[in-house]
């Protein structure tokens, strides 16, 4: 079914997407929680500031809605909205985050989620939202293994009364679920399964086999693409906003119809982070 914000394309629909984005203001790596972060290397904060404002001008010329939170002083990786939550059908899981480097970002996180009339629900577990919660078709895919704790899942489960499918991840560049799997397609049809791509490697052996059971039409992503942080996308169904360095991806992506969109976050990867990473869906009340 067709909407006045849905473009049908050949094979693929793009969906309109709500999403919470902030802009890194106040970026730059002081402290190292991930092995990308190497303070002693310099960060250009105009430059991420540049880029990032080029993935939001893209958002809203593809048609998005993109909102804004305050960025805070003194936490540069606020930038990195995908873990200021998870949210679906108008309710929003609160992060409570692993490092204490980001914990003060949560209550303001909480506060934006309030002021704008979501059902706001405060954790009993560490996780680090969207950045481990991924929503494919209707279940949650779940990551755990650095950051978001196995007990989250339960509670992210309750929380939103879904099956959960946890996903254990073992290459620490990889830390959290959205830097090794992409949901492309959430949209379930008849006799399909969502469509993701993800990176087999970053993943123990059980979670691969789960994967390829669930998944047998995924794309699996090259080892040097994922290194560039190739799966850390966007996609709102058609168009997938990606890394210009995952030039594998770029092709298979391509070749199943949908329509990569390169943008380069150089300057945000030296805090560990990339476009999916910038970018939090905002899913309200059908
Ligand atoms: N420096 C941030 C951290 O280590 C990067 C977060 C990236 N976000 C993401 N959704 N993968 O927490």
């Amino acid at each position: 079914m067709s909407t006045p914000e849905t473009a049908v394309t050949s094979t693929r629909t793009a969906h309109h997407r709500r999403y919470l984005m902030c802009k890194p203001e106040h970026f730059t790596v002081n402290y190292s929680i991930n092995p990308w972060m190497e303070p002693a290397n310099p960060t250009d904060t105009a430059k991420a500031v540049a880029q990032w404002q080029k993935l939001y001008d893209l958002y809203i010329e593809l048609g998005h809605e993109v909102e804004l939170i305050e960025p805070l002083p003194g936490y540069p990786d606020m930038v990195y909205t995908a873990n200021g939550g998870f949210l679906i059908g108008g309710r929003a899981y609160v992060p409570s985050f692993y490092y204490e480097q980001r914990q003060g970002e949560s209550p303001a996180f909480a506060d934006w989620f309030r002021a704008h009339g979501f059902d706001t629900v405060m954790p009993k577990e560490i996780n680090e939202g969207e950045g481990d919660f991924l929503l494919a078709g209707d279940v949650i895919l779940a990551g755990t293994g650095f950051r978001s704790a196995g007990d989250s899942h339960r509670e992210v489960s309750e929380v939103f009364g879904r099956e959960v499918v946890t996903l254990t991840l073992v290459d620490p560049r990889f830390y959290h679920l959205d830097t090794a799997l992409t949901v492309l397609d959430p949209v379930v049809e008849e006799g399909r399964t969502a469509g993701i791509a993800y990176l087999p490697h970053a993943f123990d052996e059980a979670s691969q086999k789960v994967l390829a059971e669930r998944f047998p039409d995924a794309i699996l992503v090259s080892d040097e693409d994922g290194a560039v942080f190739g799966l850390n996308s966007a996609s709102d169904g058609y168009n997938v906003v990606i890394s210009p360095r995952a030039k594998g991806f770029e092709k298979q992506l391509r070749e199943r119809g949908y329509n990569p969109i390169l943008i380069d976050l150089s300057e945000l990867l030296l805090g560990g982070g990339g476009i999916k990473c910038c970018t939090l869906e905002l899913r309200g009340a059908e």
